[in-house]
């Protein structure tokens, strides 16, 4: 594998030398225009570093070509007390309203996601994307068809306390839908056991690019808890008869209110070493 860097732009200022983070490229001896070590190609793991950092467009990677790679925008830029707001301002969303969320838009959110770090730029989560109330509304009654056979269990080993289950089969007796909240479209981010990590901060990624689209999400935990031993479930959603594979659902939908204050978090709490 070889860089291709333009000579007629290359300043040879080492930035991408730096930026490496498993420092695979040197300055070649011979002309000192930047290559990939020698040898050193496994160890490359397509970051796109060396091309997003260098400040003269010199630098392009095969697998990260520079014409993909569009230039940052200054005027797109957020400052300190937007991102704080919006940060904030982002809310696990409950009620939605009956709009649909078209796959365009559910595309789109996925792709955003897909910036999200992942371990070793490893890219390995893939996604499930369920649109439609009424299938996701199947998915509420399966988890609480699960509930009900967990109650029965005897002796009873669950996290959640008994209580919480019969809360929420007792508020779906009564119409409501407290497992995926009536949500028009659900994601499933999934990714192999040994990057486990990757889904969730994917997850962290849609939300907030939701947030920004006027859409809104929730974690969906309670499905969570399901289909991680539930086969109906797993078979509704189509998930392979894989343990190695590690899930985490979202619902997805258009608010039906809007928040105006930004509720307190306890504070910090941090242990300065
Ligand atoms: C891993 C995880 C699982 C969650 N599962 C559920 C859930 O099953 N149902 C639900 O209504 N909210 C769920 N939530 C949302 C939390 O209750 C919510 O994030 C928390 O109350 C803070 O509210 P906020 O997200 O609006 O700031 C979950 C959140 C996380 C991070």
């Amino acid at each position: 594998m070889e860089l291709n860097v333009d000579k007629t732009k290359c300043k040879k200022d080492g930035i991408c030398v730096e930026s490496c983070p498993n420092k695979v490229i040197g300055l070649s001896d011979g002309n000192g225009f930047p290559r990939i070590i020698p040898g050193l190609e496994m160890l490359c793991i397509s970051c796109g570093h060396c091309v997003a950092v260098c400040p003269h467009g010199a630098m392009n990677h095969p697998n990260v070509p520079v014409e993909d790679c569009p230039p940052i925008e200054k005027e797109l830029v957020i400052n300190e007390e937007q991102a704080a707001q919006f940060l904030r301002a982002r809310r696990s969303i409950r009620v939605y309203k009956d709009t649909p969320v078209d796959k365009e838009t559910i595309q789109k959110l996925i792709e955003l996601a897909c910036h999200a770090p992942t371990g070793g730029n490893s890219q390995l989560v893939s996604w499930i994307a369920v649109t439609g109330k009424d299938k996701v509304h199947r998915l509420s009654e399966l988890t609480i068809e699960w509930m009900r056979s967990k109650l029965e269990e005897s002796p009873y080993r669950f996290i959640y306390p008994p209580e919480f289950l019969k809360m929420s089969i007792s508020y779906w007796e009564g119409g409501e839908d407290p497992v995926l909240r009536k949500a028009p479209a659900l994601v499933v981010a999934k990714a192999p056991e040994m990057v486990a990590t990757d889904p969730t901060l994917a997850l962290s990624y849609f939300e907030l690019a939701a947030t920004s689209m006027g859409l809104g999400t929730c974690w969906a935990g309670q499905l969570k808890a399901a289909l991680l031993e539930y086969q109906p479930v797993r078979e509704a959603m189509k998930l392979k008869d894989d343990n190695s594979i590690f899930y985490y659902p979202m619902m997805l939908g258009y608010p039906k209110f809007e928040y105006h204050l930004l509720p307190k978090r306890k504070p910090a709490k941090i242990k300065w070493i």
